[in-house]
């Protein structure tokens, strides 16, 4: 530190899971420029400036203050040459250049639009652009093209899918979701998760995680709560996948983006008349009714707090949590486990400040982790 002045020099951590950060976005003119430079570099299969962007965007947001100059970003972690350039045109003229080329580059708004649609991946869309498709006309119109049931699926509900679902709409699902599994065992465990879980206001879906505390009985979960949605007549889409775990293959599982609970990525309908306050839906739109996306992984309770810790997010800070358990501590984590290479063993957690406790980290409360 070249700083002798007596103000304490507060160090941000280069790890996500070392900070704390909430919904409250201070520097939004920033990270918003940082996501769209992260994202066209990731349809361009460039990772390392994509997560370095991802990265910059993610110390901002953990700052309780708005960044009015360069010379605030000194003592920061993570902010490169790249980014500092582009927060430099920022904060001169309000916008970036190349943010907006970006933004008015055909290939990106393309790719953009077409892996809006639910069942849509970077490789899907790439290879629809290449075939010189631009538009959903385009692609609908091309009879050479074969979508899949999840992408038939999209389209048929892309406006609702496409809008944000509010808190009140995610209390209702979960209350859908509650009943549905209390018929089946009135024991079962029912937990929200991911961005609602984090205190959002607005999400692309809602995440649960539901299990049984009988070791085993779980595995009932799923196909039944399914069916009970099935026989209420909300279920809109299902794309059930069942458990590939297998606690044999720990902590040995390549690094991969999914893990091997039981889960369901689900369209429900949703009645106006069971949401406190009506729907999240276009001004003027007089249905009853709206599609909403949501999630439900099934862990067996022994790996709870992992699959728990995984599902809340956010994604950089569960990257983190895992870059920071590998480099410091030499241990691997993942949504199943936690294992210490040099102990060469698995350490056991039932809560997630277990595992906190075994990483050697504070504590961060799920809505201080929207990193
Ligand atoms: N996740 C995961 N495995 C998946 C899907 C999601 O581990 N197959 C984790 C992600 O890492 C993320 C969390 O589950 O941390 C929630 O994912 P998602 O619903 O995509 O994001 P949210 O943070 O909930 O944001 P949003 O409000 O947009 O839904
Ligand atoms: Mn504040
Ligand atoms: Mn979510
Ligand atoms: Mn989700």
């Amino acid at each position: 530190q070249v700083c002798s002045t007596s103000t304490p020099v507060t160090t941000v951590s280069q790890y996500a899971c070392q900070r704390r950060t909430t919904t409250e976005n201070h520097n939004k003119i920033f990270t918003d420029a940082f996501e769209v430079l992260a994202e066209s570099y990731e349809f361009s299969e460039m990772e390392g400036p994509c997560l370095a962007f991802r990265r910059a965007a993610s110390v901002l947001k953990s700052l309780p203050w708005a960044v009015r100059s360069l010379g605030a970003t000194l003592d920061l972690p993570c902010l490169g040459e790249h980014t500092k350039a582009v927060m430099e045109e920022v904060l001169q003229c309000g916008r970036s250049f190349e943010v907006e080329k970006i933004l008015s580059d055909e290939r990106y708004r393309t790719l953009k639009l077409f892996t809006s649609v639910f069942g849509v991946g970077p490789k899907t869309a790439e290879k629809w652009y290449r075939r010189g498709l631009r538009s959903f006309t385009d692609i609908l119109a091309d009879r050479s093209i074969h979508l899949n049931q999840m992408q038939q699926t999209g389209f048929l509900h892309y406006g609702d899918i496409t809008r944000a679902v509010s808190k009140a709409e995610a209390r209702s699902l979960r209350n859908i979701i509650d009943e549905a599994v209390r018929a089946i065992t009135p024991a079962a465990i029912v937990a929200l998760t991911g961005g609602f879980r984090r205190g959002k206001e607005f999400g692309h879906d809602v995440d649960f995680i539901v299990t049984t505390p009988e070791l085993g009985k779980e595995k009932i979960l799923l196909p039944n709560i399914i069916n009970g949605l099935k026989k209420q007549g909300i279920l809109l889409f299902c794309d059930y996948q069942a458990s590939t775990f297998d606690m044999a293959k720990l902590p040995s599982y390549r690094f991969e983006a999914m893990d091997h609970f039981a889960k369901c990525f689900l369209i429900l309908r949703l009645e106006a008349s069971q949401v406190e306050g009506g729907l999240h839906i276009a001004e003027g739109d007089s249905r009853g009714w709206r599609a909403v996306r949501v999630d439900l992984v099934s862990p067996p309770v022994d790996r709870y707090a992992f699959a728990l810790l995984g599902w809340t997010g956010s994604r950089q800070f569960e990257r983190d949590l895992r870059r920071f358990a590998r480099v410091k501590q030499r241990m691997i984590l993942d949504n199943h486990c936690l294992y210490d290479k040099t102990k060469k063993e698995f350490l056991a957690a039932t809560t997630e400040k277990d595992i906190f406790a075994h990483l050697g980290l504070e504590y961060i409360e799920p809505w201080q982790r929207n990193a």
